[in-house]
C-alpha cells in the first residue's frame, strides 16, 4: 500500500501536523481551566475571593487556543481527505487497468460479483482506513498519552489511578478486535455473493420474467442478504457492548479521583480546580480510547478490503504476451499444429489432435452438432485460451509468440452472443476501426445487410442501444455485430455462428455481399445450414473435438456420416415445411 501512500506523503503529512496542532490545544485547555478556577475564581493563591482580571486573560486564552484548534482540525481534514481520496482514485484505476488484462479464466474465477464489490466498497474500506490511519493514529495516541502525562504533572496519585486502568481497556479492545476480525472477512465475501446474485439477476431480468422465476429468485437474493445482515450485525453487537464497558471503566475512574480528590484537598495535596483538570483529562482518555476503537475496526476492516484489492492488483496476466509484432508477408494464413485442448480446471478434451491449414482468402464452414468444439476452436485463433498441447499458427507463427494486441489486429471476430454497448449504433460499429469515416461505416452497415433497418430508425445511425443491446432485435444485433467486424478489414474474419438469427434470404445476401467486399480476408463461418456452409470453399465437420471430414459437399456427403446426418435432418425440415 506504501506505494499509493508515498505519493501523496506530503497531504498525509501535513494532515498530521494539524492534528498535532489540534491535539495539543485539547491537552492545554484542562491545566487553563485548572487556573481559572483556583486561582481566577475561587483565589486560592491570593488567599482571597475571586479575581475578574485573571479570569478574563485566561478565558480569553482559552477560546483562542479553541479557535486554533478547530481551524488546525479542519485543515487536518482537508489534508486528510485529500490524501484518502487520491489513493483511492490511484487504486480504482490500476484495479480496472488489471482486470482488463484479465484472461477468461481470470474473470471467471473471481466472478463478475466479486470483481466489481473489491473495485467499490473494497476501496472505499482502503480509503477509510488510510484516512483514519493518518487521523485517528496521531489523536488518539497523542490523547491518551498526553493525557496520561498531564495527569502525571497535575498531580502523582491521579496519574496512578489512570495507569493501573489502562490495561483493562486495551484488554477489553484487544478481545472485541479480535472477535470482529474474522467477522469482517466474511462481510466482505457474503456482500461478494450479494453483489452476483443481484448481477446475475439484474442482466437476467427477462428470462426470470420467462420462467416465472421472481420467487425463487427473491428467496435466493434474501438468504444472502440475510446472511450479509447477520454478519453485520455479529459486528455492531460487539462494538455495542463493548463502548458502554469502556465507559464504564472510565467513570469507575473518574469516581475513584473523586474519592482520592477528597482525602487530597483534605491534605491540601489538591484544588477543586485540580481535580476538575483531572476529571476533563480522564474524559480526554476516554474519548482517546473511543477513538481507538473506531481506529482499529477501520483498520482491521481495511486490511481485510486491501488483502482482496492486493489480490486484483497483483493477480499476473495468465496470457503472458509475446513479442512479435505482427509483421508477416503472409496474410491471413491459419494453421492447427496437433491441437489439443481442454478448458483449465477441467480434464475433459474439448478439442483433440486438431490438423487443420487454412489458406489465405480461404472460406471455410466449420459444421458439426451442438457442443462438440466449434465455438473453442474459432476461440484458440484470437488466443483467448491457450492450448493445451500443439499449436496454433496465424501467419506461420505460434499465437503465444504475438504481442496480443498485434495478434487480434489482424483478427475480427464475431461472437456466438453478440455484445453491444449502450452507445449509439454508429459509435458501436466504430469498435471495429475507431478512424473510420461515415461512409465507412455506412458500408459496413450495407453489407452487413443492417443499413435498411438502421435507416428506418428516426434516429438512424445516432440511435442509442440499450444496455447490452436490449432494445434491439436478436437478428439486429447480430448484423451491427457483423458490421463492427467488417468494417476493421482484417486479414481474418470469424463468425461464430453469427447469422444464424437471419432468415435464409437475409444470409444469402450477406455472404455475397460480404464475399465482394472483403475478397482477400481468411473466413472462418460456423454455421448451422448446409446451404450456408455450400457457398464455402471448404467445410470442416466436427465431432466430439475430432476432424471428422474436410472438403467440399459432394465429398462429404459421400465419406462424412456426421454431414450426412446433418444434410438428412434439414432436406427432412424442408420437405415437411413444403408439404
Ligand atoms: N468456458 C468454458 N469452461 C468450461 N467448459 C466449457 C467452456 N465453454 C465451453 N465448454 C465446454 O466445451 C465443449 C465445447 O463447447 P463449444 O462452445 O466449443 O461448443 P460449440 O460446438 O460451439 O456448441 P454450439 O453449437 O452450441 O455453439 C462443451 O462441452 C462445453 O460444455
Ligand atoms: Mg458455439
Amino acid at each position: 500500500m506504501w506505494k499509493y501512500i508515498k505519493k501523496y506523503l506530503f497531504f498525509a503529512v501535513m494532515a498530521g501536523l494539524f492534528m498535532i496542532g489540534e491535539v495539543m490545544m485539547d491537552l492545554f485547555q484542562p491545566g487553563i481551566m485548572n487556573r481559572i478556577v483556583d486561582e481566577g475564581v475561587l483565589g486560592i493563591q491570593s488567599g482571597s475571593a475571586g479575581n475578574l482580571h485573571v479570569i478574563w486573560t485566561l478565558g480569553t486564552e482559552m477560546i483562542i487556543l479553541v479557535l486554533f484548534g478547530g481551524f488546525c482540525g479542519s485543515m487536518n481534514n482537508v489534508f486528510v481527505h485529500m490524501s484518502g481520496q487520491n489513493i483511492g482514485n490511484d487504486m480504482r484505476k490500476d484495479c480496472f487497468r488489471n482486470i482488463m488484462t484479465f484472461s477468461f479464466r481470470q474473470i471467471d474465477r473471481f466472478g463478475a460479483g466479486s470483481l466489481v464489490t473489491r473495485v467499490t466498497n473494497d476501496i472505499t474500506q482502503v480509503q477509510n482506513f488510510v484516512s483514519q490511519f493518518v487521523r485517528g493514529m496521531i489523536r488518539t495516541f497523542l490523547l491518551m498519552f498526553g493525557s496520561i502525562f498531564f495527569m502525571f504533572r497535575l498531580n502523582h496519585k491521579f496519574g496512578l489511578i489512570v495507569l493501573c486502568a489502562f490495561p483493562f481497556l486495551v484488554g477489553c479492545l484487544g478481545i472485541c478486535l479480535a472477535k470482529a476480525d474474522r467477522l469482517f472477512v466474511k462481510l466482505q465475501i457474503q456482500l461478494d455473493a450479494v453483489n452476483a446474485v443481484m448481477q446475475e439477476d439484474v442482466s437476467g431480468i427477462r428470462i426470470i420474467k420467462a420462467c416465472v422465476r421472481e420467487l425463487y429468485e427473491k428467496i435466493r437474493f434474501s438468504e444472502k442478504n440475510n446472511e450479509l445482515t447477520r454478519t453485520q450485525l455479529g459486528v455492531l453487537v460487539i462494538f455495542a457492548f463493548m463502548n458502554p464497558a469502556v465507559n464504564a471503566l472510565m467513570y469507575l475512574v473518574v469516581a475513584v479521583i473523586l474519592l482520592a480528590g477528597s482525602y487530597e484537598t483534605g491534605s491540601g495535596g489538591a484544588t477543586p480546580g485540580t481535580i476538575m483538570a483531572a476529571i476533563t483529562y480522564t474524559t480526554q482518555l476516554l474519548n482517546g480510547i473511543l477513538g481507538l476503537v473506531m481506529l482499529f475496526q477501520n483498520i482491521s476492516r481495511g486490511l481485510v478490503s486491501w488483502r482482496r484489492i492486493r489480490e486484483i492488483l497483483t493477480a499476473e496476466p495468465e496470457l503472458e504476451d509475446g513479442a512479435f509484432d505482427g509483421r508477416t508477408s503472409a496474410r491471413g494464413e491459419i494453421e492447427f499444429r496437433d491441437v489439443s485442448f481442454a478448458y483449465p480446471g477441467s480434464g475433459q478434451m474439448v478439442l483433440d489432435h486438431i490438423n487443420l491449414s487454412i489458406r489465405q482468402g480461404e472460406t471455410i464452414a466449420v459444421m458439426g452438432v451442438t457442443g462438440c468444439g466449434k465455438s473453442t476452436l474459432v476461440s484458440l485463433i484470437p488466443r483467448f485460451y491457450d492450448v493445451t498441447s500443439g499449436s496454433v499458427l496465424v501467419d506461420g507463427v505460434d499465437v503465444r509468440e504475438y504481442r496480443q494486441t498485434a495478434l487480434r489486429a489482424k483478427i475480427a471476430s464475431v461472437l456466438q452472443k453478440s455484445e453491444l454497448f449502450s452507445q449509439t449504433i454508429a459509435e458501436n460499429i466504430l469498435w471495429g476501426k475507431p478512424e473510420a469515416s461515415e461512409e465507412e461505416v455506412r458500408a459496413a452497415a450495407v453489407t452487413a445487410q443492417a443499413d435498411e433497418f438502421i435507416s428506418s430508425a428516426p434516429k438512424g445511425y445516432d440511435t442509442v442501444v440499450a444496455e447490452r443491446g436490449m432494445s434491439l432485435s436478436g437478428g439486429q444485433k447480430q448484423r451491427i455485430s457483423i458490421a463492427r467486424a467488417v468494417i476493421k478489414q482484417a486479414e481474418i474474419l470469424i463468425f461464430d455462428d453469427s447469422t444464424s438469427a437471419l432468415d435464409l434470404k437475409t444470409e444469402a445476401r450477406l455472404y455475397s455481399a460480404l464475399k465482394t467486399a472483403s475478397p482477400k480476408s481468411t473466413k472462418i463461418i460456423v454455421v448451422q445450414r448446409i446451404a450456408t456452409a455450400r457457398r464455402a470453399d471448404r467445410i470442416l465437420v466436427l465431432n466430439k473435438g475430432t476432424i471428422e471430414g474436410c472438403g467440399i459437399h459432394e465429398e462429404l456427403m459421400r465419406t462424412c456420416r456426421t454431414y450426412r446426418d446433418i444434410y438428412d435432418s434439414q432436406m427432412g425440415e424442408e420437405r415437411e415445411n413444403h408439404g
